[in-house]
């Protein structure tokens, strides 16, 4: 049973190895904390709930869906992008619906990308740009994200050759892992770079709706120009309590669009529409979830930037998404930190490095654990470390 070369170096994904490590500790009867993974611990509103429920009894949704999303369901996305961002979208040709983000990034590498195609992803970044690259034969090349660039890449550090076979940009802001923020100066400079060079960009928006004190992070297809060259990503996931649902969608550039919604036609037969129908509730019902969570996760934000400064830190404040972006103490690497803590105290940290090269010398805190456990968490560093050096 030989596997194919193409996932013979493909490692189980990065939160199935850390699921193993937290399955290990919990044997040995150890009380984990998981900082880990980004998934929301908060319940989805009860309104969307309902609207499954009310759904799942009806007959009609229990035949395949439609490939591409529901009609109703693209326009609620479209609806949802006027009334956030005035961006105007045709829902029959700039819309099309993902079984979670998470499979369209996968899979739009393989519309475009030729064996040896070249494709610029975040360094760090999400793991599945880079894989789905790699498993469409692809190349990923890594534009670095260097803290005293507000981790943004240097576009015009990419060197002219690889440029020139480039044929896809992965972007995400606000930023996993390191909860940066981009402005539309930048998004310009991407929307010039790919325009010069003929690269698709695919940015990645799923923590756009979690941001604090007041920022609002933009949409990339409001960036004049962004249309004619890309797509957005984005989910219900982290906006609406809803990762395990598994429902997204990809926006913007209507060949782009085709083209991902025929590969998919092709290997899967789309989302449950009872599952389409709560989202359609969660995009145009009641939007108190939103401000909701964005109190709660800087609620948790504060105690986790308070705990961590008492211990020795000094740590950039996000303006958005879940995630905090510490160094490690002198003396580590991401991983051995990791493991470290994660031995002496059952808490589970994400190793900066698991993101890529560059994300060697950080680990990630995730906000998706109650505060109790963060404070019980940041109180089993204390007690085991004290205060650290950097
Ligand atoms: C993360 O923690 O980086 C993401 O939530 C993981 C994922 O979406 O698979």
């Amino acid at each position: 049973m030989e596997e194919a070369r193409r996932i013979q170096a493909l490692p189980p994904y990065l939160f199935a190895r850390i699921d193993e490590k937290i399955a290990e500790a919990k044997a040995k009867g150890v009380d984990v904390i998981s900082l880990g993974i980004g998934d929301p611990d908060l319940p989805t509103p009860e309104h969307i709930i309902d609207k499954l429920v009310k759904a799942a009894r009806n007959p009609v949704n229990h035949r395949y869906p439609s490939y591409v999303g529901m009609l109703e369901f693209r326009q609620a996305v479209a609806e949802w992008y006027k009334r956030r961002s005035n961006i105007m979208l045709d829902p029959k040709k700039e819309v099309v619906s993902l079984i979670g983000s998470k499979e369209g990034i996968a899979h739009i590498a393989f519309c475009y990308l030729n064996p040896g195609d070249i494709a610029l992803i975040p360094d760090p970044g999400y793991p599945v740009y880079g894989v789905g690259i790699s498993l469409a034969g692809g190349v990923p090349y890594a534009m670095p994200l260097k803290e005293e660039n507000g981790f943004l890449p240097e576009l015009d550090r990419i060197p002219e050759e690889i440029a020139h076979k480039a044929k896809l940009m992965f972007l995400n802001y606000p930023n996993n892992p390191t909860g940066a923020i981009a402005d539309e100066s930048f998004y310009s400079k991407v929307v010039a770079f790919a325009k010069k060079y003929d690269i698709i960009v695919c940015h990645d928006g799923p923590y756009s709706e979690i941001a604090f004190k007041g920022y609002k992070p933009l949409s990339f297809l409001e960036v004049p120009g962004a249309k004619d060259v890309g797509i957005e990503f984005h989910s219900m996931s982290k906006t609406y309590n809803m990762t395990g649902w598994r429902i997204g969608w990809a926006a913007g550039n209507a060949r782009v669009i085709e083209a991902l919604g025929r590969i998919k036609s092709n290997i899967d037969t789309g989302i449950f529409q009872a599952i389409q129908e709560a989202a359609i509730e969660g995009l145009l019902g009641n939007q108190d979830i939103i401000g909701e969570n964005r109190k709660i996760y800087l609620e948790r934000q504060d105690i986790v930037i308070e705990g961590l400064t008492e211990l020795g830190w000094t740590v950039e404040r996000p303006k958005a998404t879940i995630y905090v972006w510490p160094k490690v103490p002198k003396g580590f690497t991401s991983a051995s930190f990791c493991e470290l803590v994660l031995d002496k105290t059952g808490v589970v940290l994400t190793p900066g490095n698991s993101y890529g090269e560059s994300g060697e010398g950080y680990f990630r805190i995730s906000l998706t654990t109650n505060t109790e456990r963060l404070r019980e968490a940041l109180q089993r560093l204390q007690d085991n470390f004290g205060k650290f050096e950097f």
